[in-house]
Order: C-alpha cells, then structure tokens, then sequence
C-alpha cells in the first residue's frame, strides 16, 4: 500500500460539515512508522484542523522518530491541492528540504513536490541567534 493509499483512506474519516471537502494526509518517518489524519472542522470555524496537522500530531504523540521521509496529501478537487501557509511550516517542522510530498485527486492526478520547495525562504531556528 502506497502512502496515497494511507492517505485516502483515512480521508474518509474526515469531520467536514461545513466545507464539505474532506482531506487526507499520511506522513512515512525515517523510522518506517505510518501516520494518519484528516481535516476536523468546528462550528467555531477557526478551531478547524487540518489533515495534515494531524498526521503531524500523530506521530509527535507516538513518541517515535519524528523525521520526515514522505508525505501524502488527498483531496476529492480538480487539481493536488497545495497545503495551506501553516501545514507547510507545520511540515518543515519536522521534514528536510529535500522530502518529497506528493498531493493527488480522488481522481487520480498527481504531483511530486518537497517541503523546501513548498515553503522557500522558511523561518527557521536559524533567525533566533543573536
Ligand atoms: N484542508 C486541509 O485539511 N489540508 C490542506 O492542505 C488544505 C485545506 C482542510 C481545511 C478545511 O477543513 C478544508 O480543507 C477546507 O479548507
């Protein structure tokens, strides 16, 4: 099983009343451990969470490695939908430029991108240092 496929199973899990569109996100660590999530709307719409943010949170919560090797994005939309300004800070969080994230369509399109491409110029612990 492909992490697509991780990712698009667990979208259908996703709590989406409000947008009506449901996302999966599966990340591969550098340890071989699979994490799930998918997007989880609120009534109070900025408590919303997004798939990926709890993929992320998964794998923090499971104690293990915490390195990014992949990433998979799923959404039932005309064209890979590109994760939002915080997902990817979220992701570079964790994962090296050079990560490959792929993002597909129920449909079957597909696109490879990486976290350092997704988010170029990134805030890092860099810019703390005095
Ligand atoms: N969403 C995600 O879960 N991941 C993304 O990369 C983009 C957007 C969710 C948030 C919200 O529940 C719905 O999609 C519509 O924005």
């Amino acid at each position: 099983m492909s992490l697509i496929d991780d990712a698009r199973a667990v979208r259908e899990n996703a709590h989406a009343p409000y947008s009506k569109f449901k996302v999966g996100a599966a990340i591969r660590t550098t340890d071989g451990q699979v994490f799930v999530g998918c997007n989880v709307e609120n009534v109070a719409y900025p408590e919303g969470t997004c798939a990926e943010a709890g993929a992320i949170a998964a794998m923090v919560a499971a104690g293990g490695a915490r390195t990014l090797a992949e990433v998979a994005v799923i959404a039932d939309s005309p064209t890979p939908i590109p994760p939002c300004g915080g997902c990817r800070q979220k992701l570079k969080e964790f994962g090296a430029a050079d990560v490959p994230v792929t993002l597909a369509t129920m449909a079957g399109g597909s696109e490879t991108t990486t976290i350092g491409a997704l988010l170029p110029g990134a805030f890092d612990a860099s810019h703390m240092e005095s």
